[in-house]
């Protein structure tokens, strides 16, 4: 008995080690300003500084029922938000990380009310601080790891490094240059 025990418990081993190196390793994609998905490894257990439901949802990809989504911010960006939070003068130290988890929305109706809750996973976009190499974007790095279709793999969502530059810096200029070019303000609780 004791013999097929320990075959079986050796193949379903295997079988898990087969599993693991089949699935991407999301933490090798990296987006082509060279910015790792790896550099923010534990992201999931960061701070929420809010959540946010835009009204285009444009964001998620082609959601149709809405997007939801919860921006997390490192020890470093958490910091950063006292006082009078990030400003116009660049108060947001190098180091400072943001997450923005974004989730197609879906509708549960269930008794004793319905609700808005994160559906599938539809991608991470990403800021670090760093001045000295992010110099053109006044020091913030912007990737963004898309999921694609209904398994655990990630890809940068472009090939190419001057949209960061021109897309997703020039957005954030745009619209919160004020806050050091960071839109959510930290939700009290
Ligand atoms: C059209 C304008 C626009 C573009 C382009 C844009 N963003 Fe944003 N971004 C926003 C707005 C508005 C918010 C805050 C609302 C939200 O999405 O929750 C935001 C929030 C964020 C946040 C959370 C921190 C913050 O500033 O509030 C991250 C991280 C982020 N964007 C990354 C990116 C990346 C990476 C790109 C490029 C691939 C990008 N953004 C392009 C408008 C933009």
């Amino acid at each position: 008995v004791r013999i097929i025990h320990r075959l079986i418990v050796t193949a379903l081993c295997t079988a898990t080690i087969d599993v693991a190196m089949l699935a991407q390793d999301r933490w090798a994609v990296r987006s082509p300003n060279g910015i790792s998905f790896s550099e923010f490894k534990g992201f999931g257990s960061w701070q929420v500084i809010a959540p946010s439901q835009p009204d285009d949802a444009g964001g998620c990809g082609v959601a149709k029922d809405g997007c939801i989504k919860a921006i997390l911010g490192n020890a470093a960006m958490i910091k950063a938000y006292e006082g009078a939070g990030p400003t116009s003068d660049h108060t947001v130290p190098d180091g400072a990380m943001i997450a923005k988890v974004e989730w197609h929305r879906q509708h549960v109706a269930a008794p004793p009310y319905g609700v808005g809750v994160p559906g599938a996973l539809a991608g991470v976009s990403v800021m670090v601080k760093d001045s000295k190499r992010f110099p053109q974007t006044n020091g913030w790095g912007y990737a963004t790891f898309v999921r694609t279709g209904e398994s655990d793999t990630f890809k940068a969502s472009t090939d190419d490094p001057a949209v960061m530059k021109a897309l997703c810096h020039s957005c954030h200029t745009r619209g919160a240059k004020a806050h050091d070019f960071v839109f959510t303000r930290y939700a009290a609780r």
